[in-house]
């Protein structure tokens, strides 16, 4: 599944989140990439750990938490702490596929299940600059407005096109969900925003509970937690 969530920041973040990136202090982006991802990754990151991505990162996930179509769709168990890159004009990331097991320290990891990409930049300040993946459905290419995100799975080759014009600052991430599954998360969502929509037009209507409690007992079946 392949899903933009809007407006995952309110503009105040997000201006607030672009003025403290782009006084940050920048590395190169093959520092965190593995031996494929190193010969294609052309970026800067936020160091890991540094203060402006930790207190971005923090405030990037008290917002998802708050955001219901982000949790219906993801079924999140853990989020990785949210890193932050920057293309320059001429920067771009060729085909990889993103690691299957990031590290959190103390011992604990995190299977990639679902990748997140966070925009901070407008898409008219910049050229170029494309998150293109690829599904089993085809090819997208994405590039959404400033404060929205998009949630796709972490099985997909995908690539950054070059940047032509200005620079593009976003954050990235990524989720293990309770449905490791993607086809089975997909068919939760489906039916969680049609029980919303029918609780929304008969509130009172038995099948709405009736429903709910299929929804939570296939969830009590697929569930990893
Ligand atoms: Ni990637």
């Amino acid at each position: 599944m392949l899903l933009a969530i809007p407006k995952v920041l309110t503009p105040e973040q997000v201006a607030e989140g672009r003025r403290l990136l782009q006084q940050a202090q920048w590395v190169d982006g093959r520092a965190t990439a593995g031996h494929q991802g190193a010969r294609v990754k052309h970026n800067e990151q936020l160091p890991l750990r540094s203060p402006v991505a930790e207190q971005l990162g923090q405030m990037i996930l008290d917002a998802l938490s708050a955001t219901p179509l982000f949790m219906s769709a993801a079924l999140p168990l853990r989020i990785l702490p949210p890193s932050f890159n920057r293309y320059r004009v001429g920067q771009s990331f060729g085909t990889h596929v993103d690691g299957a097991v990031r590290t959190l320290g103390g011992g604990h990891a995190l299977r990639t299940d679902l990748s997140c990409t966070l925009f901070f930049s407008a898409p008219e300040d910049y050229d170029g600059g494309e998150l293109v993946i690829e599904d089993t459905y085809g090819t997208k290419r994405v590039k959404l407005p400033a404060g929205d995100m998009i949630l796709y799975p972490a099985t997909s080759l995908h690539h950054v096109t070059p940047v032509t014009r200005g620079e593009r600052l976003c954050s990235f991430f990524w989720v293990q969900s309770m449905i490791r599954d993607d086809t089975r998360r997909a068919l939760l969502f489906d039916m969680d925003v049609a029980i919303q929509r029918l609780g929304g037009e008969l509130p009172d209507h038995p099948a709405v509970v009736q429903l709910t409690g299929v929804y939570h007992n296939l969830l009590r079946q697929w569930a990893e937690v």
